[in-house]
């Protein structure tokens, strides 16, 4: 766990604030924080474990538990394949594997270029189209390696 200042603090503040004390106010501090600032710095930690009196190994357990929040920076573009069971049963774990060889990291990876996030998902509600994956938040379905090809194609024209 990083124990440096919080680069945002106002900011961070003003959400911490808006959640402390709704019950249950962690997940939607944690996504509001995502929203603000792209990914959930574990700078952040201890000002909310604070603010929420809770200890920091709580905090951090919650925001590790789940692949919704991200602990570093995007890239340019977020690509996240569905790895649930439809969608695997769809052959996304074939997807999974071609995608990881192809860009050479591993999902929760950005590629060093900064162009691309690979990022697991656990059902988009797109299950009658599986394979599914969602790219810069549009999502596209009953892929296979072609139209992936297509979806990374796309990535570098943009
Ligand atoms: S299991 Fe993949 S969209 Fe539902």
């Amino acid at each position: 766990m990083a124990d440096r200042p919080f680069a945002e603090a106002e900011t961070l503040d003003r959400l911490i604030a808006a959640h402390r004390d709704q019950p249950g106010g962690l997940l939607p501090l944690f996504h509001a924080v995502q929203e603000a600032f792209g990914y959930v710095d574990d700078a952040a930690v201890p000002a909310i474990a604070k603010a929420l009196s809770l200890s920091r190994a709580e905090v951090h357990g919650v925001l590790t538990f789940y692949h919704d929040f991200r602990r570093q920076p995007a890239g340019r573009h977020v690509l996240r394949l569905c790895r649930a069971e439809s969608c695997q049963s769809m052959g996304s774990g074939a997807l999974a594997e071609g995608l990881k060889r192809q860009l050479g990291i591993d999902f929760g990876d950005t590629t060093p270029d900064g162009r691309i996030t690979l990022e697991s998902v656990y059902c988009l509600g797109n299950c009658a189209l599986s394979p599914a994956a969602m790219l810069d938040g549009h999502l596209h379905g009953r892929l296979d390696q072609h139209r992936l090809d297509g979806l990374l194609a796309a990535t570098e024209r943009l």
